[in-house]
């Protein structure tokens, strides 16, 4: 048999690829916009060959550096990502014979780190923002660049060659074209890379001029994978703003709700970068006949259960083959819970009073660094769990300062507690209700640059 594009019968997994002839599906939205008139039409980026948007973007980066001699037989790739290339690259190394290095940040879905692991990538995960930073000199793009120097590697660098944008002009564009019969009116995209929406937005506007390119982003310090805030895409030499008609901030709280709203009420199994973007289109776009909009939905929900987790704990799982705890299991829940009851706690309210006072307790926030930005009780200092060791210099010499411990809920923060009672303080109690708690009762947190 030959490849059949209608029948979708296929010779080899790589005539898989999307072009016009063998388009992603779009589907309309029919409930959730609130719209009469403008249709709004979701571009189902999950069918492509090895489940998102980018892998168009991996497939033309490695055609371009093929073609130029950059990437030969047997190559070594490195690229930093935060999943989805990275996914379709080790893919296709597989494919054609290429073993790739992927240096990514441990903020990245648990879920998206594993899957790599399993496609063959040698991931080396390294503390970075969730969207690699250009600048961190410990970050994934500082390591891919370290490997990129020796001879035998190649980094593609999605982030700078314009064969990522190239990759949406050969085949996303004039599929969208071609499906909505040039109808299109408006074209909407989440922004990483800024690939989908630079060579979209080309693409379209050589057609028609008048086509509205609109860019959706999150705020800073946000949870969505894939995506970057304002001043991240300002570090990002693909964002070309001056091509965009609009962009659209949308927080990290309504992505996930209107996440959770595609799936439950439009059955779209739409991951939360889908949901960003198309609050990016409702948000900037009115209710007119004759309007038609086309938005990028770049992958599904199946990477991001954990992300799930934390923006909706109620969906929290106890795991489902519980096994016999080990006598460490053991100790240490029993640690806990000897934390938990009698003194080894303090409430909102009790500490409230007490702060500002001469003998106010010292707060140690043991949460992530960017959880601790995104807002913290003022002037709480922060030291991660899994720093607490060795950051000594950060707390008080005197062993009978009174310390209390804090993280979202109350629960990490008693491991945090035994942490420093290992250490010899001897007046630690851990916040019940958390950062979370003290929002409910009403009290602001800061941000970093207000800490006192
Ligand atoms: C889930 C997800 N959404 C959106 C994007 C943004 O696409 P682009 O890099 O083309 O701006 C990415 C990019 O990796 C992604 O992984």
């Amino acid at each position: 048999m030959t490849a059949n594009h209608s029948r979708r019968v296929y010779d080899h997994v790589l005539d898989m690829l999307s072009s016009e002839e063998n388009p992603t599906p779009m589907v309309r939205l029919n409930k959730v916009t609130g719209f009469k008139h403008t249709q709004v039409y979701a571009k189902l980026e999950w069918y492509n060959p090895f489940g998102a948007v980018k892998d168009r973007v991996a497939a033309n980066l490695l055609r371009d550096g093929e073609e130029r001699g950059l990437v030969g037989p047997a190559q070594k790739l490195v690229e930093p990502t935060s999943g989805n290339t990275g996914m379709g690259l080790a893919m296709l190394s597989n494919l054609k014979g290429y073993e790739l290095t992927t240096p990514l940040s441990t903020e990245i879905p648990a879920e998206k780190r594993v899957m790599l692991r399993f496609a063959g990538a040698n991931v080396e995960e390294l503390e970075d923002t969730l969207c690699p930073a250009p600048g961190a000199p410990e970050g994934a793009i500082a390591r891919a660049m370290e490997h990129a120097a020796k001879p035998e590697f190649h980094m593609l660098n999605q982030y700078e060659n314009e064969a990522n944008f190239e990759a949406h002009i050969r085949t996303t564009g004039p599929e969208i074209w071609r499906q909505t019969g040039g109808e299109i009116t408006h074209f909407v995209s989440a922004m990483g890379t800024c690939g989908t929406l630079t060579g979209n937005g080309r693409f379209l506007k050589s057609k028609s001029p008048a086509i509205q390119v609109i860019g959706a982003h999150p705020a800073e310090g946000h949870d969505i994978p894939g995506v970057r805030s304002l001043r991240q895409l300002e570090q990002t030499q693909l964002f070309k703003p001056e091509e965009y008609d609009r962009l659209v901030e949308i927080s990290d709280q309504d992505a996930y709700a209107m996440c959770l709203r595609l799936n439950r009420e439009e059955g779209i199994i739409a991951g939360p970068s889908a949901a960003l973007g198309l609050l990016g289109a409702l948000n900037a776009i009115e209710d007119l006949p004759g309007q038609v909009v086309v938005v990028i939905f770049a992958d599904n929900i199946y990477k991001y259960a954990s992300s799930f987790e934390r923006h909706f704990p109620d969906f929290r799982v106890v795991s489902s083959t519980p096994s016999e705890p080990s006598p460490k299991e053991r100790l240490m829940d029993a640690l806990l819970d000897n934390a938990r009851g009698g003194d080894g706690t303090t409430e909102i309210d009790g500490l409230v009073a007490r702060l500002g006072q001469a003998d106010a307790p010292m707060l140690v926030d043991v949460r992530t660094p960017e959880v601790y930005e995104k807002g913290h009780l003022p002037g709480a200092i922060n030291i991660p769990l899994a720093h607490i060791d060795n950051q000594q210099d950060q707390l008080p010499e005197d062993l009978d300062q009174e310390i209390v411990t804090v993280c979202n809920r109350g629960v990490m923060s008693l491991t945090g507690l035994l942490l420093l009672q290992s250490l010899g303080y001897r007046r630690v109690r851990s916040l019940n209700g958390g950062t979370m708690g003290w929002q409910e009762a009403g009290y602001s947190v800061a941000a970093p640059a207000e800490t006192g």
